[in-house]
């Protein structure tokens, strides 16, 4: 598993497979599909999208090249003035799903952790990686905590009604 920076250079295929890749029913409510979040992000110089990739297991065992299993963002921006008393020190990780037929493998887990890597590497001298989920994103949680994610004790209030942690993790180096 890896994660490839996306831009307007990257392989149309690539491209075309990360737009067509989608969260399940139902859980738009916690994530919009790359189709609507890619295009612009990719117009913004302050986020940084991503692909999921994941290895294909070829027959006996051999490589079958890679497919695209998740999208996220990397964003300098957002509402980071409302979530860290120096915005600068840290960078948010958005619209960040796995597709639905490959959820439950780890890719999740795997993926956000290599994020904190990824945002190290993108601006070194930051130091927090934070994410806001719903509270009652149950496997988001679960995920986030065993990449490496922890609960700061604040809630984001996007919507009233629907509060969600902000969680935070310190940005790793490879
Ligand atoms: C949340 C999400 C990114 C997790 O990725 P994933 O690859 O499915 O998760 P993992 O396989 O790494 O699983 C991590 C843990 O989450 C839990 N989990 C995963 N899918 C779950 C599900 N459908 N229901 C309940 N718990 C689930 C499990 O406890 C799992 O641990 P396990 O190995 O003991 O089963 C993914 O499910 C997803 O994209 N969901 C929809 C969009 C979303 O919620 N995005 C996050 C917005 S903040």
């Amino acid at each position: 598993m890896r994660l490839e920076v996306l831009s307007e250079a990257s392989d149309p295929r690539l491209l075309a497979s990360v737009l067509a890749l989608k969260p399940g029913h139902g859980q738009d409510r916690y994530c919009l599909p790359a189709s609507m979040t890619y295009p612009p992000a990719s117009a913004d110089p302050l986020r940084v999208p991503f692909a999921v990739m994941a290895a294909l297991d070829g027959p006996e065992g051999a490589s079958g090249g890679e497919r695209v299993v998740g999208f996220g963002t990397l964003d300098r921006h957002g509402q980071l003035e409302h979530l860290l008393d120096e915005p600068a020190r840290g960078l948010l990780l958005r619209a960040f799903y796995v597709g639905r037929p490959h959820q439950g493998r780890g890719y999740g887990t795997a993926a956000a952790r290599r994020a904190r890597a990824l945002a190290h590497a993108l601006e070194p001298e930051a130091q927090l990686l934070v994410l806001c989920v719903h509270e009652s994103n149950t496997a988001a949680r679960t995920a986030y905590a065993r990449a490496g994610f922890a609960d700061s004790g604040a809630r984001w209030m996007a919507q009233a009604a629907d509060p969600q942690v902000v969680m935070v993790a310190a940005l790793q180096p490879r």
